[in-house]
This record gives structure tokens, sequence and C-alpha cells, in this order.
């Protein structure tokens, strides 16, 4: 709705330049966990509008590089160190030319891919939950030893054993639920790190 969309992160994001208001999480999560630094390399699962990429693209510099993939086209961004593709994540090929684009394995691997939501709570939980495993399953062919994947999930049910099966992986899996998240939504955010495991190592 509207009057929910154009809140005060949404205005925030406006007048300084951001593509969504969702660029706050990220650089709440950049400020707590410190995912970033100068030089890497990151892939945005989820990327358009662009905000994330916005963030990312920043806080790598010149020198790293940020590749991301959305159904959707990102308009583009103008910035040299940033690649948006568009493609589903769910593709094998799509997850193979993001790897191309990015030159390497990526230090960081984020997700804040969303399903299409239906209102009913727990049906949007599962749903996002099968995307966070898609999210698992190409930072396991993407990231590198010791990367970090940050992935968007809505709370319920299996999430406990979600992240039992990420602990398999990751050294450690915490959960973060940043300020700019809407009042009353199941939202939250995965960081696990290290990664240790990968199905393509
Ligand atoms: C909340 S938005 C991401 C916002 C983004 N982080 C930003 O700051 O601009 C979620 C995105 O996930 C994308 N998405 C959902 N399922 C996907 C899939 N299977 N493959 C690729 N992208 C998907 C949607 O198209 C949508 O653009």
């Amino acid at each position: 709705m509207a009057y929910q969309r154009k809140d005060s992160w949404y205005r925030r994001a406006k007048q300084e330049g951001y593509r969504s208001r969702a660029a706050y999480k990220l650089i709440e999560l950049q400020r707590r966990c410190r995912l970033f630094a100068q030089g890497m390399r990151v892939v945005d699962l989820g990327c358009a509008p662009g905000g994330w990429l916005q963030v990312a693209a920043k806080d790598v510099g010149g020198k790293g590089r940020v590749a991301g993939i959305d159904r959707l086209e990102v308009e583009p961004l103008g910035l040299p160190q940033t690649v948006a593709l568009v493609g589903n994540i769910y593709d094998r090929e799509a997850c193979d030319r993001l790897r191309e684009v990015l030159g390497g394995r990526a230090d960081v691997v984020l997700s804040d891919m969303a399903p299409d939501t239906s209102g009913v709570g727990d049906a949007d939980h599962v749903r996002s939950l099968e995307l966070a495993r898609a999210a698992f399953e190409a930072a396991g062919r993407l990231l590198r030893l010791g990367g970090t994947l940050v992935c968007k999930v809505f709370d319920g049910l299996d999430l406990n054993d979600l992240i039992m099966d990420w602990k398999s992986a990751f050294g450690k899996v915490r959960r973060i639920r940043p300020e700019s998240t809407r009042k009353g939504s199941r939202e939250l955010y995965l960081v696990a790190r290290p990664f240790e495991r990968g199905s393509a190592l």
C-alpha cells in the first residue's frame, strides 16, 4: 500500500539517491557485521532495483566487483565496478554467468530475494525458505572458503531446520533484524560465516 511504502526510510532513500529503502538494511548489516572491505568481490541475488548494489559498490570501491542478478532489469547505475544480469536464480547457467562476470569466487554472497507475497504468513514463510535454499545452493558454487552469506528470510516454524542445515557449511549463523524493517514484518537476515564446505569445492 502506498502509505506504507512512502515511510521515512522511503523518503530518506529518495533524498539520498538510493534506489530502494532496502539500502539502509544493508548499511546497518555492514555496520554491525563488517561484511565488506575495499577490493572485495560481491554477488547480489535479487538485486533490483539496485539499492544493495549501490551500497556494496561504495564499500568495495573501484578495485572491487559487484555482480547482481534479478528477474527484473536494473536501470543503469553508472557504477563501473557493478554488473546487473537479468535471470532467475534457479537457472544454473545464470549462476555460472555470475561467476564469470565476477572473475572468480565471491567474498560475500547477498540475497535480498523475496517471494511474491500472498499475505498468508505461513505460506510466505515457506516460499521465502525455498528462495533461501536456492541462495544457499548458489553460494555453494560462488563463495570462496572463509566467505559470508547474507540472506533474507521470513521467520516461521521451519527456520530452525534451515539454520541447522546451514551450520553444516558455515561456522556460525546469526539472525539480525535491521531497524528499518517494517513493523510487524516477519523479515530478518541470516548472516552465515565463515564458509567451510561447498558443493563445488
Ligand atoms: C526486495 S527486492 C530486492 C531489493 C534490492 N536488495 C535493492 O536494494 O534494491 C527482491 C527482489 O528479488 C527478486 N527475485 C525474487 N525471486 C527471484 C528469483 N527466483 N531469481 C531472481 N530474482 C528474484 C525480485 O524480482 C525482486 O526484485
